[in-house]
């Protein structure tokens, strides 16, 4: 019997709250938690071992490198590597994928030839081969997926031709979950001749790992995701095909012999290790190894799959969620929406966060996937060994409270659409921005917690003006937010330099963080637009803590898009100098 009280005992983070109710973490896919056994392996390094490894003579040195050589061992041995220099320590999946799409690309593709990726790659999988076919003109085919999120074998073996150098898939979706038939994609692929790269960043952690029953050439994994820490992961690559690659990083503890003519390799591993690697890193996933093998995955395997079933009942049976994602063969992950009444991701996701619950809402590096499923974003629950059915009863329990507040809701006022002659900007808050942001600073600081703050910007969110359809356009929408949003300013009409704009997002917490842009910008002068820290002003407004500002709602986004307008309109009056934006925080989802 797995007991999971016990394995909880393991994790120290567990134990935390959030919003003061005990934290229920359910964002395994994107990181896990880890055991105490790891954090301590890492302290003990740190104090005991820690030195450059395979360049000192002395005796530390020797101990770090036969512990760091030790992990590489550990990680042959949990993927069934058949050997141990065949496992090279990368940052990550990501690295891994990069290192095999730039090195093997270098080694064997060429014009004309074609690379297989599928339709429900990460971007991780995607963008490291369109460098690579960019760098060599191959070309990428894609195995299409059904609505269900299976890939077709039927299709894949459409594209297998002699042109198919190499095939790169996901083991098991990040962010559907479809668990996909590897070894038989491996065999499907070498009959052509092609090579086989596998992503297994959310298969490690669930799954015995067997790279010699899979069959493929090449498979990835992430340490973080697998209770190891984060920086660390290993690609194993048949030593055949790993020798013939060039190295990927040039550097020290790579080479045989270095002149200006003319450098030589170290053999496997050390030709991709160049630089002192994450000795730490390597370790403590050595450790992590250790850890999951002294559980056992046939100890939890049924644990995760009856915590998954329970998720994926639970919430069909709330009316207007949808799933995104139901492969048979699914792992790990539940992805949903809520569409009746329709909620946006990036709301269910910060009013779960409000009852202790972490999910990861978005496109979950997956924008082509989205793009298939026809939504903008998903709401994704992922799961580890050590949550607990209670737990998924309490998500489902906050997911069905989410909608059915939203049904009670009255039903929203639907303004009458103006026509754009119409159009009605807001008008100026106060004689500045600055004042404009003093108002509204007093009133965030007359009310007591974050709670009230979250109403009180919700509340001004449904004030927010209209945003006529015609101009959500494509030029007028904002990339980079986890909603969507749309965003039009001009020249205030009547004035030398006014800024007038309307925003509009179909998530209602961003609904909020754009009327409080248009509190302080709206009407202003575009030289005070600029000039004004509003990042400044949103810390001060105490958003910064709870909101993970800039990255997750794209609100740096937005005040990007409003200093280029402030800017181009600044630049139309012949006095004015300094019209440009600061140099401002740059969204990367
Ligand atoms: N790839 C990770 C995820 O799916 C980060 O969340």
């Amino acid at each position: 019997m797995f007991d999971v009280a016990k394995i909880r005992d393991d994790f120290p983070i567990l134990r935390q709250t959030a919003h003061g109710k005990p934290l229920v973490y359910l964002d395994n896919a994107a990181t896990t938690q880890k055991p105490r056994a790891v954090i301590d392996r890492l302290v003990r390094y740190y104090e005991t071992e820690n030195a450059n490894i395979h360049r000192g003579v002395y005796e530390l040195s020797q101990r770090a490198t036969a512990a760091y050589e030790l992990a590489r061992e550990k990680v042959a041995r949990f993927l069934n590597a058949p050997q141990s220099p065949e496992v090279i320590f990368t940052r990550g999946s990501t690295e891994g994928i990069n290192l095999v799409a730039s090195s093997f690309g270098r080694a064997f593709l060429k014009a004309g030839d074609e690379i297989i990726l599928s339709a429900m790659e990460h971007h991780s999988n995607i963008v490291p081969w369109q460098l690579a076919a960019e760098q060599s003109g191959a070309k990428i085919r894609v195995i299409p997926m059904n609505d269900a999120g299976e890939l077709s074998l039927d299709e894949f073996e459409r594209l297998l031709n002699p042109r198919t150098k190499i095939v790169s898939v996901v083991h098991v979706s990040n962010s559907l979950g479809s668990v996909n038939d590897v070894k038989r994609i491996s065999e499907l692929a070498h009959r052509v001749g092609a090579k086989v790269l596998v992503d297994g960043a959310q298969w490690a952690a669930h799954h015995p790992t067997d790279v010699q029953k899979f069959g493929c050439d090449f498979y990835v994994f992430s340490g973080h995701k697998l209770f190891g820490p984060t920086g660390i992961g290993a690609l194993w690559g048949r030593s055949e095909l790993l020798e013939q690659m060039p190295p990927y990083h040039g550097g020290g503890d790579m080479i045989e012999s270095v002149t200006f003519e003319k450098t030589t390799y170290a053999a496997l591993p050390n030709k991709f290790e160049a630089g002192t690697p994450d000795i730490a890193g390597a370790i403590g996933l050595g450790a992590a190894i250790d850890y999951l093998q002294s559980i056992g995955f046939e100890s939890f395997e049924s644990h995760e799959a009856a915590l998954l079933d329970h998720a994926t009942k639970l919430l069909k049976e709330i009316p207007g969620v949808r799933l995104i994602g139901t492969a048979r063969k699914r792992g790990g992950v539940v992805s949903f929406v809520i569409e009746d009444p329709f909620i946006a991701s990036l709301d269910v996701g910060t009013k779960l966060d409000h009852q202790g619950i972490a999910v990861r809402t978005g496109h979950h590096c997956c924008q082509p996937v989205m793009e298939r499923m026809g939504v903008p974003a998903t709401i994704r629950a992922s799961v580890a060994l050590y949550n607990t059915i209670n737990e998924v009863e309490f998500f489902a329990g906050a997911v069905r409270k989410i909608v059915e507040d939203e049904r009670a809701k009255k039903p929203k006022q639907l303004a009458v659409a103006p026509s754009r002659s119409a159009l009605a900007f807001p008008e100026p808050a106060a004689a500045s921005p600055r004042a404009a942001a003093e108002e509204l600073a007093d009133l965030f600081d007359a009310l007591e917690d974050w709670t009230d703050r979250y109403q009180y910007i919700i509340s001004l969110g449904e004030k927010l003006p209209f945003m006529p359809p015609e101009l959500k356009t494509d030029a007028n929408r904002v990339r980079g937010c986890m909603s969507t949003v749309h965003l039009f300013a001009r020249r205030k009409p009547g004035t030398e330099d006014g800024v007038d704009f309307l925003a509009d997002s179909d998530a209602e917490i961003v609904r909020g963080l754009i009327a409080i842009l248009e509190k302080v910008f709206a009407g202003q002068s575009a030289q005070e637009v600029l000039a004004f820290d509003i990042e400044g002003f949103f810390k001060r407004l105490g958003l910064e803590d709870n909101l993970s500002m800039g990255r997750r709602n794209g609100l740096a986004s937005m005040i990007q898009r409003i200093r280029a307008y402030a800017s181009a309109i600044c630049s139309t009056v012949p006095a004015r100098r300094d019209c440009v934006p600061p140099k401002a925080e740059v969204s990367r989802n």
